[in-house]
């Protein structure tokens, strides 16, 4: 029997930077891998919905994601992967927890108030009501543990309160999941070091970049005068650490360390591991995409697994609450 129920949600907006693959996937992969957890994890196409879209971009973007996630090491025969949409569960319990939801605790999300700060004219329900249906993803589950960025602690803070009032009301069903904050990584965007690498940032790394293109953008990486320090330096000797063999990390250690530093070609060194590292993943993802029918069907299945265990919820949800 596996200890643990682990479950995370991601929305897509495009291809991953090394930023994202290091601070979720990475351990997403691990995490399968140990065989300690029973691993769900999905798409969250829905959520997608609350900020301006376009159709195609949609569409595009949750096939990208989920090639990207396969192609990265999330095997459908261990984990369930999926793309919310298509287990409709989750939004027929997002309506039964709405109604347990108070506005009050939905317009005191930071979130909700940031990103209707920000769109002033033309703000929609769904951004207000959206931690309703991630408790939904979550909660029909039944997880242990939620791997999140520290961005979505207060939602799921708000999951654990949903959960405690359906218990009192309707009888022990929730279990209430744990956080697991992943640890915020510092890696920086290459020119503006100060700042975290996004995708809206500046030429982000991409792990699905060709080696020329890591190159060609890690050749326009603020470093220090030959020999010398400064974060952008720190940002590119981590990057180095996380993908090259420790003999060359401390070569370069030692050089920084002695001013013999070439920044050219610790960049070259960087762009080379992380192009060798990802070089099967490149080629499984292409593939994934080029198969676009083979794509849905896996992650059509993946859906099927997860009602299985989403309907039985919302089944006892039901039969709890009245519903006939
Ligand atoms: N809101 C999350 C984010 O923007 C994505 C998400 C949706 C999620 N449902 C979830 C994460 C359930 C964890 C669990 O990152």
């Amino acid at each position: 029997m596996k200890k643990e129920t682990i479950l995370s949600g991601i929305q897509a907006t495009g291809a991953l930077h090394i930023g994202n693959y290091l601070g979720a996937l990475k351990q997403f992969v691990e995490l399968q891998n140990s065989g300690t957890a029973e691993c769900y994890f999905f798409i969250a196409d829905l959520h997608s919905l609350t900020m301006p879209f376009e159709p195609k971009t949609l569409r595009a973007n949750t096939l990208e994601a989920a090639a990207e996630y396969l192609a990265a090491g999330i095997d459908p025969e261990k984990s369930t992967l999926f793309i919310q949409n298509q287990v409709p569960e989750h939004s027929e319990l997002a309506w039964i927890f709405s109604c347990l939801t108070s506005l009050g605790e939905l317009e005191r999300m930071t979130q909700y108030k940031d990103k209707s700060a920000l769109r002033k004219q033309s703000i929609n329900a769904g951004l207000l009501t959206y931690p309703a249906l991630m408790a939904a993803d979550i909660l029909i589950y039944k997880p242990t543990s939620v791997p999140v960025g520290e961005d979505q602690i207060q939602h799921l803070e708000l999951t654990r309160i949903i959960a405690r009032k359906f218990n009192n009301k309707f009888g022990e069903t929730f279990p209430e999941p744990k956080s697991n904050v992943q640890k915020p990584l510092r890696i920086k965007s290459l020119m503006h070091p100060e700042r975290k690498m996004s995708k809206t940032g500046d030429e982000p790394l991409l792990i699905s970049d060709e080696p020329e293109v890591l190159e060609r953008k890690l050749k326009k990486a603020v470093t220090a005068s030959e020999g010398q320090s400064s974060p952008g330096v720190e940002n590119l000797m981590q990057l180095l650490a996380f993908f090259a063999p420790d003999t060359e990390v401390k070569q370069f250690e030692s050089a920084l360390a002695d001013g013999s530093i070439k920044y050219s070609e610790l960049k070259i060194s960087i762009a080379s591991h992380i192009g060798g590292h990802f070089a099967e993943f490149r080629e499984k993802k292409k593939d994934l995409l080029a198969n676009s029918k083979r794509l849905q069907e896996i992650m059509a299945e993946g859906a099927k697994k997860a009602r299985a265990t989403a309907g039985r919820t919302l089944q006892e949800v039901k039969e709890k609450i009245g519903l006939i």
